[in-house]
């Protein structure tokens, strides 16, 4: 039986490539999984004003959030992480502000940037943020956000990219106003995307991608580069910034977990990674790989319980075409929860649980790109969201 023998040759690699490498990474993409059941989206309050607002960072005991937002308009033209590298079309000056949410009264107000020079605050392009609490005064808050500078000559974006930047800012609990301390810039901050705010002029941060333009990003749904997460300390005047962990598959929300460990979602692969920062030289040690069944964003750990709150994208090419139509599509959202599996007794750093706590079909919640916990609400924030929703979560 010739023929047969000649069919398995080329079967069996096929069988092989589809089992092990298709149809999982189609899995992971969403695709043909219908739409996207609800979950947890009954109870929700929106907040249209708040668009763009790609990240949060929550005080639980104040019961607000910080949200860096920018105008859709300028997401369109320029998101550098996705791309978007149109930097023509930016307005000359930014538009970008940052607000303060209150819980209780779901009101909403801007701060005053106090002290920036002209040339950073013109060109904001206001992605992630963390915030320092001082340990002997939690109200003292130290404010780190990465901002996408277009380059100084704008129609060279698309070859050269952004310059991005980290702008460091000090404020007061309930203060109306950031006041700027610096900004800081370094060669290995090629495309920072997430940060970790670690003390009042440290943090660790997470590189999207290996390069900020390059012809291979146009197919990082199939692969991209493994990329990096760099700690970096500014208290001096020429920051100084190591690698802290090599090869991370598009690396994008980070999180500080408990005692010396650090989270780090996924845009790449279906993980979460958990890594031990070494306090001597400050990299990171991975310690554990924690599979969850989509691609996600920023993660978020809640201060009461350690639970890890993940925004993930269920269907990419919703996702796709979202960004490509500057948010006016919709895109489901999931959230997942990472808690530890004590069924056998307790474990610590080995057994989890994973939990999907809200879904949504994008009819309430599109492209969320962070699922902030705050008590039994979670913030739902979208980087082309054209508002902040907030949802309560029934166990
Ligand atoms: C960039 O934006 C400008 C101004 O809105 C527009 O005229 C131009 O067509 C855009 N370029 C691309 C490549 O989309
Ligand atoms: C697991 O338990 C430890 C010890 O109580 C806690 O510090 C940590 O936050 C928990 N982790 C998760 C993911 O819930």
């Amino acid at each position: 039986m010739p023929s047969l023998k000649l069919l398995g040759i080329f079967l069996i690699p096929i069988l092989g490539l589809l089992t092990q490498v298709i149809l999982p990474r189609a899995n992971l993409l969403g695709v043909g999984q219908g739409e996207v059941t609800g979950s947890n989206n009954g109870k929700c309050v929106s907040v249209p004003e708040l668009q763009g607002c790609e990240d949060a960072w929550i005080s639980p005991e104040h019961g607000v959030a910080y949200l860096p937002c920018t105008p859709l308009s300028s997401r369109a033209a320029w998101l550098p992480a996705i791309l978007h590298l149109n930097a023509s079309a930016l307005p000359p000056s930014s538009g970008d502000y940052i607000a303060v949410y209150d819980f209780s009264t779901h009101t909403h107000h801007r701060l005053q940037l106090v002290g920036m020079p002209k040339e950073a605050e013109e060109n904001l392009n206001l992605h992630a943020i963390d915030v320092y609490q001082s340990p002997s005064d939690r109200e003292r808050l130290t404010v780190f956000i990465n901002s996408h500078r277009p380059p100084v000559d704008r129609t060279t974006a698309k070859e050269v990219g952004a310059n991005s930047v980290v702008e460091i800012f000090e404020t007061r609990m309930g203060s109306k106003e950031l006041n700027w301390v610096k900004t800081v810039q370094h060669p290995l901050m090629r495309t920072p995307n997430n940060l970790v705010a670690m003390g009042e002029r440290s943090f660790y941060f997470s590189n999207d991608h290996r390069r900020k333009v390059h012809w291979s990003r146009s197919f990082q749904l199939l692969y991209s580069e493994p990329s990096d997460l760099i700690y970096c300390d500014a208290s001096t005047t020429s920051p100084h910034c190591i690698v802290a962990a090599e090869d991370v598959h598009h690396p994008n929300g980070i999180a500080r977990g408990p005692k010396d460990l650090l989270y780090s979602a996924s845009t790449g692969e279906g993980k979460i990674s958990v890594w031990e920062i070494q306090s001597g030289d400050h990299s990171l040690l991975p310690l554990d790989s924690i599979a969850i069944p989509r691609l996600s964003d920023n993660l978020h750990v809640d201060p009461t319980s350690g639970a890890i709150l993940i925004a993930t994208f269920p269907r990419v090419f919703e996702l796709v075409s979202h960004f490509k139509a500057g948010g006016k599509t919709t895109s489901p959202t999931e959230v997942y929860r990472i808690t530890n599996d004590t069924s056998e007794g307790q474990y610590y750093g080995n057994k989890y649980k994973i939990d999907r706590v809200f879904g949504d079909n994008g009819q309430i919640v599109s492209g969320a790109t962070t699922a902030a916990p705050y008590k039994n609400q979670l913030l739902l924030t979208g980087v082309m969201s054209d508002k902040v929703v907030v949802c309560e979560i029934d166990e």
